[in-house]
């Protein structure tokens, strides 16, 4: 199968529709995982999710705790597509069935009341939208400020085109944390391709053994590292499942 890095190709909408429409299984498991991660992150925490395309799935947890997320992607398209719900166009995605899960899995009344007052909190809370590049050393240029909280999901398996690179491009993106900062990661374990319509993007493929020999080397306290999976909810999906990781900078 032939796949390609070239994200100019990457269309936002195509995206969404074919992985965040519905809410399949594996949908659930990386909201739980994100509620269950920020359960004790403090209001105060500085939240960046890096690489976040398209995709508003860390915004939606972590405005029900935290005053101040910032966004970051590669890619202009997926910035705008943000930047359009941010600004409730109606032409933006719809993530309400998304803040609903959010909502149960928080074990709060999900009424459409409580839906609205979320979505209220993510306009308030995502206070920028910023070009990111996980190649570079400085990965979100100008940068000055590091982060309480770093997320990022699905994202450097996508863009590492062999190990050496993803370790690499793990040291440039935990830059961004401060010393005693969260690390909160989910990853496709043993990818080898995504599609995204017609075009099939390459996956490096990544196991439990590549973070813990990683996370160290890129000053993370090895006891502080905790990994789960949850398998893919297809056997036909070209991976194994995604990767949980969580860990504590030194
Ligand atoms: C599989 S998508 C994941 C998006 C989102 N985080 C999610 O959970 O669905 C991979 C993302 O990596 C971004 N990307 C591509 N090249 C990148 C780079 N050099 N640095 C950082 N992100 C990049 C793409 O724009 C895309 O949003």
């Amino acid at each position: 199968m032939a796949t390609t890095h070239d994200y100019t190709t990457f269309d936002p909408k195509t995206y969404l529709y074919e992985y965040y429409s519905t809410l399949a299984p594996e949908n659930i498991a990386l909201l739980r995982f994100l509620v269950n991660s920020f359960k004790d992150v403090a209001p105060h925490c500085l939240t960046l999710d890096f690489g976040g395309g398209p995709t508003l799935y860390t915004a939606l947890v972590a405005a029900g705790k935290v005053h101040n997320i910032h966004h970051s992607d590669y890619l202009q398209a997926n910035r705008d597509e943000i930047q359009t719900w941010l600004d409730g166009d109606a032409n933006a995605f719809d993530w309400r069935e998304a803040v609903s899960a959010v909502l149960e899995l928080e074990e709060k009344d999900s009424t459409l009341h409580s839906i609205a007052a979320r979505e209220k909190a993510i306009r308030q809370r995502v206070k920028c939208v910023l070009p990111c590049d996980a190649t570079q050393a400085t990965p979100i240029a100008g940068m000055e400020q590091t982060y309480d909280v770093l997320v990022s999901n699905l994202c450097l398996e996508a863009v590492a085109k062999d190990l050496e690179q993803w370790r690499q491009y793990l040291r440039n993106v935990t830059s961004l944390l401060k010393p005693g900062g969260r690390l909160i990661m989910a990853a496709v374990r043993g990818g080898r391709a995504y599609s995204v319509g017609k075009v099939v993007f390459h996956v490096l493929p990544i196991y439990e053994e590549d973070f813990m020999s990683a996370l160290p080397d890129a000053g993370f306290d090895k006891e502080s590292v905790c990994i789960e999976w949850a398998p893919a909810d297809h056997p036909v999906h070209p991976y194994d499942g995604l990767l949980f990781v969580t860990a504590t900078k030194g």
